[in-house]
């Protein structure tokens, strides 16, 4: 009887632990596309959101690059489906691709988590409890690079000539980000009562470098008349301080210099005088939160629509 005993005992023991390899050998399966590895906040986001994954899940990830081409994106798409993967998070090229990424995982039962680039209402009202978007309201981000400029005793108006003659320099346009920040920064001080005077403006596709040379090429044609130079984010904005510094103006004295993110770089520039504010893009609330909805995703759970990170004014 004993001995009968102890063999059902080891028995359910041995099962139970076939019953624990099997749950170890099945981790979570993440497929992460980031639309271009290239990105100083992309690449802030997709290193914590791969650690967070796999400390916090134990998840095995793969972060593909897109190359900023959408064709080769929807290629790693399909591929992850292939593959079989629990869950994508998809950082699109395009927003409006949203739509066929969408049908793509219908089709094979997998769910979606966009993250950075908002996709249109209707495309996240195309599969309801099982694509998400995670991200920020750019309109928060621009109201905040504003209210920055209004919060001085001059309002913006360095020069004082009664207007606030700015400088724009857009992201991609293409994206909701870069056309809030546009609109919201302004409209800020215009519903503030400030009178503004756009000077130009033009897209630097979130990139330092551009952001540098439409830096230059404004100050070289508007000089001492520019008062502000508002970035859509702050690797153009870092971009632009070289071209401020060589142009001999001084942030803060002569000329205000805003970005938004946050990037290490920039807040020491704040905290310096070297930039008038940037405001902070939480790639760490962002990329945490993007992991628990692909995690419950993944589950089976129903997810909502839509889930908000606030950003922080800096300066
Ligand atoms: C960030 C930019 C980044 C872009 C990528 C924005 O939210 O502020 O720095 O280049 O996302 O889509």
């Amino acid at each position: 009887m004993k001995k009968l005993l102890a063999m059902v005992l080891a028995a359910v023991m041995a099962l139970s632990v076939v019953g624990m390899a099997t749950a170890e050998e099945k981790p979570l399966k993440v497929g992460v596309c980031i639309y271009r590895f290239d990105d100083d906040f992309m690449t802030l986001y997709r290193t914590e959101l791969q650690k967070y994954l796999e400390e916090t899940y134990g998840a095995e990830v793969t972060v593909v690059d897109g190359k900023n081409d959408q064709t080769e994106q929807t290629n790693q798409i399909n591929s992850f489906i292939a593959e079989g993967v629990d869950v994508l998070i998809v950082n699109l090229v395009q927003s409006t691709a949203a739509s066929a990424v969408t049908e793509l995982a219908k089709a094979a039962d997998i769910p979606v988590v966009y993250i950075n680039r908002e996709p249109s209402e209707t495309d996240m009202a195309a599969w309801e409890g099982k694509i998400a978007y995670v991200g920020a309201d750019a309109r928060q981000s621009g109201t905040m690079q504003g209210q920055i400029v209004y919060d001085r005793e001059d309002h913006g108006d360095l020069n004082g000539n009664g207007t606030v003659d700015y400088v724009m320099i857009v992201g991609d346009p293409e994206n909701v980000d870069a056309q809030y920040r546009t609109e919201y920064s302004i409209k800020c001080l215009t519903d503030n009562g400030v009178a503004v005077n756009k000077l130009f403006e033009q897209r630097g596709d979130w990139d330092r470098a551009k952001g540098q040379e439409l830096a230059a090429t404004a100050l070289a044609q508007f000089g001492d008349q520019i008062d502000v130079i508002f970035c859509n984010n702050d690797a153009m904005a870092l971009g632009a301080y070289q071209a401020i510094v060589s142009a001999g103006r001084k942030v803060n004295k002569d000329i205000l210099l805003l970005g938004v993110d946050a990037l290490d770089e920039c807040q020491e520039m704040v905290a310096n005088g070297e930039m008038t504010g940037t405001v902070l893009n939480d790639h760490i609330g962002q990329s945490h939160k993007a992991a628990d909805v692909a995690a419950e995703a993944a589950k089976g759970e129903a997810i909502d629509a839509y889930y908000w990170v606030d950003y922080q004014m800096i300066k």
